[in-house]
């Protein structure tokens, strides 16, 4: 590789603030990110690092300064979406912050009470069940959609998708009918930030339940414990042109093996 390549592949650097400390970062990288690489946390739901930032739970509002022709100007954003930019000043902290988070939370928690998580949340931002003014459903997810980029951005099935409209809307398999794409391969309950897509195994088989998908499991030969879905492996077969023989065997028995 030349040198003149290997200075272009090299990301540019920026310097800014987060509440007051200094800190350096590929300009471009999430804010939310950079943050939590230098141990300042900042609430999040909707965010993964493994997938696009969507910003849908707005619960990673800061206050972002920054300074054009000589005038500073502030603005609330949430940051998991906000680029590193150099000499950016970012508060995560405030009363303002504090004040809109707490009310993205009384949101969530209308939306959906019983979610322990946001219960934490809630507790910790100082919102007893009892002052949320919004009308309580018994719905368990937040539309935070990570089950959906995950499954179509990092497994490449796209087996989920939003449908309906305001209230109404909701993440699931396309029609509401059983998901017939769905691999079953977990990623989505991994993924949901309010534990609300369930999974059950038991000897032969796994269900993905928020889902109806219900599949038979490939049985180590080693071990004989069910360790993935049969549809799992054929998926791998067809787009990565893996044989089913590299799936004769679990990851716990393949060590072993070697
Ligand atoms: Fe940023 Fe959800 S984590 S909007």
């Amino acid at each position: 590789m030349s040198e003149a390549t290997a200075t272009a592949a090299k990301p540019e650097m920026v310097t800014f603030t987060i509440d007051g400390k200094t800190v350096t970062a590929p300009r471009g990288e999430s804010v939310l990110k950079v943050a939590g690489d230098n141990g300042i946390r900042i609430p999040h739901l909707c965010y993964h690092d493994a997938v696009e930032p969507y910003g849908a739970c707005r619960l990673c509002l800061v206050e972002v300064t920054s300074t054009s022709h000589g005038r500073k100007r502030t603005k609330i954003s949430t940051s998991c979406n906000h680029p590193a930019l150099d000499g950016i000043e970012v508060v995560t902290q405030s009363k303002r912050i504090r004040r809109n988070r707490r009310m993205v939370l009384e949101l969530l928690m209308g939306r959906v009470p019983n979610s322990p998580q946001l219960q934490a949340l809630a507790a910790e931002y100082g919102l007893a069940e009892e002052e949320v003014r919004f009308k309580k459903s018994e719905r368990e997810c937040i539309l935070c959609g990570l089950c959906v980029q995950v499954c179509r951005d990092l497994v490449g099935v796209d087996a989920l998708g939003f449908v309906g409209r305001g209230v109404n809307k909701e993440a699931r398999a396309p029609f509401g009918e059983p998901s017939k794409e769905c691999i079953g391969c977990g990623a989505c309950v991994i993924a949901c930030p309010v534990d609300c897509i369930k999974m059950e195994e038991s000897a032969t088989r796994r269900r993905i339940v928020r889902w109806d998908r219900e599949l038979p499991m490939k049985i180590c030969d080693e071990c004989g414990y069910p360790f993935m879905p049969t549809f799992q492996a054929l998926h791998y077969k067809k787009t990565k042109g893996m044989s089913l023989d590299d799936f004769k065997i679990c990851p716990d028995c393949r060590p072993a093996r070697q």
